[in-house]
């Protein structure tokens, strides 16, 4: 049988083992702004995060606080963005543990304001990690030895990130999940070696078709959607790799936006009459050609995450 998720409303709130008093969270700084809210700072205790004690192990401390992301509700439940604020929880709830995807911490469902609770990534979003590197990089004289060694580090880290990405898709792929909106955005740095897949605002299953359409309009991230995607809000695990392609140019050109001098009326067009990104400066010839793979026009003939992990790992070989 096939299922539309757009038309799943989240039935009853339920506590469960995730569900957590507001009383227990301190909330800090803001963090960030997502589509539905905001997302600051939290600590809470330990104690009561229904999490294995090896996962605690991982999360930040201060004092005797765990360190977390709140992801948290503007308006009220009621209308459309609260409901699909309650079914992101619930679909993390279900997605289960991979360490380069961001885990759910707890969450609070029975009173408002809704908060999800989530892993921090002490490092912030990827986009924003690659732009300051490129800052950082520019700063430095160009032949210096402190210059190469760091281009050198970083680029090894890069890839490092990108296989990552591949390996936390393919996992979430695997179960069915669709994320929508890969972009670099929305990964996250936990450290210079370690990146999750996080936000799951356009996330949706589905588990026959593995194909989802929106039929109800919204705001979508064309210039990371795939020609299918734009055109017929055909949202598949192929367009989800279109998406990683255009990350893969984020990543190589340390946080550029793709095509600047196409306007997002004019994209579709472009993208149907073949044009792609030009091969960025410093980028190889082997990442601009998984890139090219990625942005197929036939779905069929993208590469797989299990595929794009595997090129990946070989040219982390290489490299080290
Ligand atoms: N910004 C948005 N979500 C975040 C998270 N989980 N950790 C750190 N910064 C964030």
């Amino acid at each position: 049988a096939s299922f539309d998720p757009a038309t799943v409303v989240t039935s009853a709130v339920v506590a469960d083992k995730w569900e957590l008093p507001h009383s227990c969270l301190h909330f800090g700084s803001v963090l960030g702004h997502g589509a539905f809210g905001q997302v600051v700072l939290g600590l809470v205790l330990p104690s009561h995060l229904k999490v294995t004690e090896a996962d605690q192990c991982q999360i930040q401390r201060i004092g005797r606080y765990a360190v977390v992301a709140v992801k948290m509700l503007q308006d009220e439940t009621q209308g459309r963005n609260g409901r699909e604020f309650l079914n992101e929880i619930d679909l993390m709830k279900k997605i289960g543990y991979h360490k380069n995807v961001l885990s759910i911490l707890g969450c609070c469902t029975i009173h408002d304001p809704v908060c999800l609770v989530v892993e921090h990534a002490p490092l912030g979003d990827l986009l924003s990690y690659l732009q300051k590197k490129r800052r950082s990089l520019q700063s430095k004289r160009i032949e210096s030895d402190e210059a190469v060694c760091a281009r050198d580090e970083l680029h090894a880290n890069l890839l490092s990130f990108l296989r990552q990405v591949a390996v936390g898709m393919e996992f979430l792929s695997q179960k069915g999940y669709i994320h929508r909106d890969l972009a670099a955005r929305n990964v996250l740095v936990c450290s210079p070696k370690l990146v999750k897949i996080g936000d799951f605002g356009l996330t949706r299953y589905v588990y026959d078709d593995k194909i989802y359409v929106n039929q109800r309009g919204g705001k979508l991230p064309l210039k990371w959607m795939s020609i299918e995607a734009i055109a017929k809000l055909t949202f598949s695990t192929a367009s989800d790799v279109w998406s990683f392609g255009i990350l893969l140019f984020e990543v190589v050109t340390l946080g550029s936006i793709p095509y600047p001098a196409i306007d997002n009326s004019e994209l579709l067009q472009e993208l149907s009459l073949g044009h792609r990104i030009a091969k960025p400066q410093n980028c190889s010839q082997a990442l601009y050609d998984i890139m090219l793979l990625c942005w197929e026009q036939e779905p069929a003939n993208r590469p797989n995450f299990s595929q794009l992990r595997h090129v990946l790992e070989q040219l982390l070989e290489q490299c080290s």
